[in-house]
């Protein structure tokens, strides 16, 4: 650890996540890619509450019980894992869920598996909206928070993602723990390296970013994106930042063009469009190191990684870390997509 650490002002946090999570050598990838990886495995964060999400709901969540809410809002993909990791701990701490989640027709809404259906066994109301309608997504939340005040309700909204500035400092604490790893992958003079994850809605990425940057380290921060592009991400990333460094005064240099990348060019058809090729490494991974991951985010990132690291095997220093963000129960409703390569 750096002598020159700061006091981390840390907003009011519910214990929900399993932390920390360990980081864990892959042996047969960088055997491949001819420099070491490693993965921070934030896959273990909980069986039902497994992925990024929960480190995030544990400052969301927080808030909503000091403010005395009683319902939580929020939206996403029909498969959302944030949506299930937020009905899931707001079960937990008794609060009821109403999900806003998109699909082409609302009339015949996808069937009960998957995220869907641990969404459903916790309680969770589920409102199904057109993808135009998610468009609004903002707008309707409101609507529907407005909807629960009227009926005597508390309600309290999550964006999409949990990605804001309180839900970012889910991984700024993350940073803390790898910075703490007695591997010291982030120590100074243990030459350089970058933390490599699934951006989505750009939560992740701007705790990452914030974490090195309070930790005083000098790691860099690459997400891929698996939807949207770069410049999206960059602007959404950089806003999340600057509202966390105004909201809890933190004093800290920061220069989006410097201290963001994105590396973009892996969404391929779409966002929750896997290619053969994402999914054939999917497999080999699993099959090699007995890593699961998911062909929306952590899938489409891994493969990112890897055909950078193919092209220069030092593109991201002499060390990576792959963040393992979860999304095992998104895999689980895609046996069709898989079938022929398995
Ligand atoms: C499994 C998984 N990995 C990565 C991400 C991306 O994280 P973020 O939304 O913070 O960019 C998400 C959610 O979008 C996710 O569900």
């Amino acid at each position: 650890m750096q002598e020159k650490r700061r006091d981390i002002p840390y907003p009011v946090r519910v214990d929900l996540a399993r932390t920390p999570t360990p980081l864990e050598p892959l042996i047969h990838v960088s055997e491949e890619m001819g420099v070491e990886v490693h993965i921070k495995r934030d896959d273990l964060t909980g069986a039902e509450l497994t992925g990024n999400k929960v480190r995030k709901l544990e400052f969301l969540l927080a808030d909503a019980l000091q403010r005395g809410s009683d319902t939580v809002l929020t939206c996403g993909a029909a498969q959302s894992n944030h949506a299930r990791a937020t009905a899931i701990a707001a079960a937990k701490l008794g609060i009821k869920t109403r999900l806003l989640l998109r699909t082409r027709n609302p009339a015949n809404p996808p069937s009960l598996e998957g995220n869907i259906l641990l969404d459903r066994l916790v309680g969770a109301e589920i409102i199904w909206l057109t993808f135009d309608e998610y468009g609004r997504r903002v707008e309707i939340l409101e609507r529907e928070a407005e909807l629960l005040r009227a009926s005597g309700k508390t309600p309290y909204i999550i964006p999409e993602g949990g990605s804001n500035a309180l839900g970012a400092w889910g991984y700024v604490r993350m940073v803390e723990e790898l910075a703490k790893d007695p591997k010291g992958l982030l120590e100074k003079g243990n030459g350089s390296t970058t933390i490599v994850h699934a951006t989505g809605s750009g939560g992740t990425t701007a705790g990452l970013v914030l974490g090195v940057k309070l930790l005083g380290l000098e790691a860099r921060v690459v997400g891929i994106n698996v939807c949207n592009d770069k410049n999206y991400f960059t602007k959404v990333v950089s806003e999340i930042c600057n509202t966390a460094m105004a909201n809890y005064q933190l004093e800290i240099p920061f220069s989006p063009l410097e201290d963001i990348h994105i590396v973009d060019g892996y969404v391929g058809e779409g966002y929750g469009k896997a290619s053969v090729q994402v999914l054939s490494l999917l497999v080999d991974l699993a099959r090699t190191e007995g890593i699961i991951l998911d062909p929306v985010y952590t899938g489409k990132a891994f493969y990112g990684m890897t055909q950078e690291l193919k092209r220069n095997p030092k593109v991201f220093g002499n060390k990576v870390i792959f963040v393992h963000t979860g999304g095992i129960f998104g895999l689980l409703p895609m046996a069709a997509q898989l079938e022929s390569l398995v």
